[in-house]
């Protein structure tokens, strides 16, 4: 061992860490310079910290419901979007206004592993099957050019939506690559900045880093809310500040309905001069394993299900809604000060969480054992961590069939977040545009379709990919709109009203086609 290493092992020493060069003899001169490189990168002192810390809370959040401790919303910071109709246009042209000035920014998370659906590559590079094809990063991209597109066209100026991408150590250059080859999706490359988000390595309980091999710990991202601490080393807040930026959209990369700076969404939170808003969809099954966000000991925060008893879960209002059925979607406003706040003085105070995880290892006799119940845990920090340094909380409510269909697991029979249920998501809403534009389908031989079709959420997925409705209609109707011709629904009866279609209809930058019969 030459001197950096054996310091190196002085300081696994004292850390309580030496195991990690167990192997170090049989490793080649290769993997020594691999192993000593992530080594040197890790602060023991910090992680071990992390760990004490994450157990602590973790055992102690396990024994108290929270149930006593919360309040739902209160409705004078609720916004939504059936609740509040009169005023919606109003809150768009506020968030257009200021998407004009360039002032909103949009900031993507994309640094999970994506594990459930099973991929090598970056979560925003997959094709849920989409008669276009299109990615989740092409679809978005496409949203953010048409809404910079809509704002300058009714402020008759230029303007700008900054992307901020949020990748990490194992997401970011595939993702970078794949960005470069679609030439940005027509995005401005100078308005798209990509950054890295840490990781941290799996720990057994015992506080023991595990290693993956003879020569690698385990190595995983430090969770969504390992955002701000980016934000803060990578220079990104200081990035946001050269440019001006006021508002941000924060949101996840596997919802394929997003509304990338929502206009609503951002217009609504500007009016009531937020410094933080969630957007929500409505819980309405007390069961579904969704968080909620509410108010605990007068501080907002997200609840997970599992942290309330059932009583709780099942409590209803006056209105038969649940009482917490603010389903939390991972879809964030921030204003640029309370970011800055977070990114300088308050990251320190948020802990980490802890998920127990079957994670693979290499044990004392250099066997790979792939553990079938959970071995060690993960540390994450959460977005949504930060609702507790609010001053002004707003809450804006949003249809699910309209907004949200993660994409999270591969597909199988009956799966919820798949590539089916995201692909048959989209295809319905953008079946209900054209019909709300005035335009119908008609079937094979030619009758038309009765309009309305049905939540696919309700809906069950068989294994090849068609929908069983309860009704026995065969959904959805084949029915793509790109982005680039509207964002939200907008622009539409020019091309459809009065029309009738034959699917799988497509309408693009080229025009209004029938595709020829093919399978979605
Ligand atoms: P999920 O918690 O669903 O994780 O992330 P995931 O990585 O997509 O999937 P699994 O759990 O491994 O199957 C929700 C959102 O948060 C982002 C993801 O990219 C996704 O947009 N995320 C998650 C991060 O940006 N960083 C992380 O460390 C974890």
């Amino acid at each position: 061992m030459d001197l950096s290493v054996s310091k190196l092992a002085q300081r696994l020493t004292v850390a309580g860490q030496s195991h990690l060069l167990q192997f170090w003899d049989e490793l080649s001169p290769e993997q020594q310079a691999e192993l000593t490189l992530a080594l040197q990168g890790m602060d023991f002192q910090e992680i071990n910290g992390f760990f004490k810390s994450a157990m602590e809370t973790s055992s102690s959040s396990k024994q108290e419901k929270m149930d006593a401790r919360m309040e739902p919303v209160p409705r004078e910071v609720l916004g939504s979007v059936t609740r509040d109709k009169e005023s919606l246009k109003d809150w768009e042209q506020t968030g257009l206004h200021q998407i004009s000035q360039s002032k909103v920014a949009v900031l993507l998370l994309a640094g999970g592993q994506g594990t459930r659906l099973g991929v090598s590559y970056p979560k925003g590079m997959y094709d849920v099957g989409l008669p276009s094809h299109k990615t989740l990063f092409q679809i978005q991209a496409e949203r953010i050019l048409k809404l910079q597109q809509l704002a300058e066209q009714k402020h008759n100026v230029k303007c700008c939506i900054p992307w901020y991408i949020m990748t990490s150590g194992r997401t970011m250059e595939s993702t970078k690559d794949f960005f470069s080859r679609h030439k940005y999706f027509g995005l401005d490359k100078n308005n798209i900045v990509f950054f890295q988000q840490g990781m941290l390595p799996a720990m057994d309980y015992n506080g023991k880093v595990i290693l993956e091999n003879k020569g690698k710990p385990s190595m995983a991202p430090d969770g969504n809310g390992g955002l701000y601490r980016a934000l803060g080393n990578q220079g990104i807040i200081d990035e946001m500040e050269q440019r001006g930026i006021q508002f941000i959209h924060v949101y996840c990369v596997d919802n394929i309905l997003v509304k990338v700076a929502d206009p609503a969404f951002v217009g609504f939170c500007v009016q009531k001069g937020a410094d933080c808003g969630a957007k929500v969809v409505e819980k309405t099954n007390p069961t579904e394993a969704v968080g909620v966000v509410c108010k605990v000991d007068g501080l907002y925060q997200v609840v997970e299900y599992s942290e309330i008893t059932l009583a709780t879960a099942e409590k209803r209002s006056a209105d038969g809604r649940l009482m917490f059925n603010a389903g939390n979607v991972a879809n964030h406003f921030f204003s640029f000060s309370f970011l800055k706040d977070i990114v300088e003085k308050y990251e320190p105070q948020l802990q980490h969480h802890v998920a127990q995880k079957k994670i693979p290892f290499v044990n004392a006799q250099g066997d790979l054992i792939k553990p079938d119940k959970p071995n060690g845990i993960k540390m994450e920090k959460f977005v949504f961590d930060i609702f507790q340094f609010s001053k002004t909380f707003v809450v804006f409510e949003v249809l699910r069939e309209d907004e949200f269909s993660p994409l999270k697991n591969a597909d199988s029979q009956d799966g919820k977040d798949t590539p089916t249920t995201a692909k048959h998501a989209l295809l319905s809403l953008h079946h209900r545009w054209v019909l709300n534009a005035g335009g119908h389908f008609i079937d094979e031989n030619g009758t038309r379709v009765p309009a309305i079709p049905r939540d696919g959420a309700a809906a069950s997925v068989t294994d090849d990919g068609n929908r069983n409705l309860k009704d026995g209609t065969d959904l959805p109707i084949k029915c793509e709109i790109s982005p680039l011709v509207s964002y939200g629904g907008e622009g539409l009866e020019e091309l459809v009203k009065g029309r009738e279609f034959r699917p799988t209809l497509m309408i693009d930058e080229l025009g209004v086609h029938e595709l020829v019969k093919n399978g979605v």
